[in-house]
């Protein structure tokens, strides 16, 4: 892989990289079309990287399935699909993480201690080996990204990121490979989210700033739904992740709420200037 980067790079191509657990969907695919337009060589790697599991959490049943990704990346005009094996890359006595002290001890980082430090440690460990030019993530992993974003400046990382819009269903459901886990009763409860923060977005047009009634507004509305169970709903700084008690700029309202046994995540910016 590196030296297919190295050798591509030296013949002067700008690389863009996406990197994936797989089970591919249009939100993935719409990362890839975006990294395509940004650099002129696209690599995608696809990895279910087990040090950002916890324990108890869905490793063992992470959704998969090989050939359709390779046949939705190939048509997408992917030129290199990266799948790194677990032995080669978590060796024997492999004993070396990267960690964060603020942005983690927020959102998904509270209910899921250590995922960040795996998601860090993968993405350090891709962008060592790929050695991009520009990284794409999707903000519909808000966190996420805003992890990355730290990580990559705190560390000198010589990548650009890119955040790209959360790509949905057409009734609202934004895509996740964890959808395939939900049975038709729990697909219809999994709207809940977006409504709540659609919700959100219109009572704020109706000049409704304070997070604590938002928030209130959108636990009862979720509750109201069988089989579900909310993790957290927050609004907070884009930046910082920090809490905000009153919507006077732009900030995110985010959440994560199980729905049966699947843990989903939306988030939607809610912006008082454009209400
Ligand atoms: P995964 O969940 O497969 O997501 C890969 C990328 O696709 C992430 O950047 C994620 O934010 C983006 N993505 C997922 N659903 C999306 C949607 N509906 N719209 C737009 N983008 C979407 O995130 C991971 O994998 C892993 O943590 C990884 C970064 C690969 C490290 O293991």
């Amino acid at each position: 892989m590196t030296s297919w980067s190295d050798r591509l790079r030296r013949e002067g191509h700008l690389i863009s990289f996406v990197p994936t657990m797989g089970f591919l969907h249009e939100g993935h695919l719409s990362l890839m079309k975006e990294g395509k337009r940004l650099g002129d060589k696209l690599v995608i790697s696809i990895f279910v990287n087990p040090t950002q599991f916890g324990p108890g959490e869905d490793f063992d049943t992470y959704p998969s399935d090989l050939e359709k990704d390779f046949k939705l990346a190939r048509d997408i005009g992917v030129d290199v699909i990266f799948t790194p094996n677990k032995a080669d890359f978590y060796p024997q006595g492999f004993d070396t993480f990267i960690n964060q002290e603020k942005l983690p001890n927020h959102l998904c980082g509270l209910a899921r201690a250590g995922h960040f430090q795996g998601v860090m440690t993968i993405v350090t460990k891709l962008f060592n080996v790929v050695n991009p030019d520009i990284a794409v993530f999707g903000e519909k992993d808000f966190q996420q990204l805003a992890i990355i974003r730290r990580m990559v400046k705190d560390l000198n990382f010589n990548i650009r990121i890119i955040g790209h819009p959360t790509v949905r269903e057409s009734d609202g459901l934004a895509m996740s490979s964890r959808n395939s886990k939900l049975t038709p009763d729990q697909r219809i409860t999994a709207l809940s989210l977006i409504s709540s923060l659609k919700k959100a977005q219109n009572s704020l047009k109706n000049k409704e700033n304070s997070a604590t009634a938002l928030i209130g507004n959108a636990v009862e509305f979720i509750c109201s739904h069988p089989d579900t169970e909310i993790d957290y709903i927050k609004i907070c700084d884009p930046d910082t992740l920090d809490d905000v008690a009153e919507i006077d700029r732009p900030v995110v309202m985010a959440m994560a709420v199980k729905v049966g046994t699947t843990r989903l995540i939306d988030n939607v910016i809610l912006n008082p200037d454009q209400s």
